[in-house]
């Protein structure tokens, strides 16, 4: 069992779509039995609330639940998990900065590190975007996660 947190500024937006896709992936290759599958925010702002509702709508289209309550990462969870999937590049940053020993730097990653030729590549906040920027998000976050099982079979 491959425990995976998904991480994001304020966990209702692109984290929870990343967890939202990662499950749909492993529930389609009958491998949800393989991961436990998480997603927490570095800020704690939205605490409680589910996805935002314009994420839930655009993942929707594609049939594609988004299960996600906010809450705010811990430093237990660097323990627990073997993946701490970061959407952008602060997010890295914020989560490294929990793990002041560098305990855990081998297990955070920049998601879209996984992708061929986006290596260094931020998934961008829709937060203040359009339909398309979530739409957006979801592409990426799905070409992400297609590359991300193939590492996990590629390294465990
Ligand atoms: P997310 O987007 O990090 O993809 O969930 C954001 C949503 C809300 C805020 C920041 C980012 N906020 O600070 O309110």
């Amino acid at each position: 069992m491959k425990n995976i947190l998904f991480v994001c500024l304020g966990n209702i937006c692109r984290s929870p779509a990343a967890e939202g896709v990662f499950l749909n992936m492993i529930q389609k290759n009958g491998r949800s039995g393989e991961f436990f599958v998480d997603s927490a925010g570095t800020n704690g702002l939205h605490d409680g609330e589910p996805a935002d509702s314009r994420m839930i709508k655009q993942a929707k289209k594609r049939n594609i639940n988004l299960p996600s309550i906010s809450r705010k990462i811990q430093l237990k969870d660097l323990e627990k998990f073997d993946y701490i999937i970061c959407m952008d590049k602060r997010n890295v940053e914020n989560v490294k900065k929990l793990d002041i020993h560098s305990f855990y730097s081998n297990k955070i990653f920049l998601f879209l590190d996984f992708v061929p030729g986006k290596k260094n590549n931020d998934v961008p906040d829709p937060y203040y975007g359009s339909e398309t920027d979530f739409d957006h998000v979801l592409d990426l976050v799905n070409e992400a996660s297609i590359h991300f099982l193939k590492y996990i079979d590629q390294h465990e």
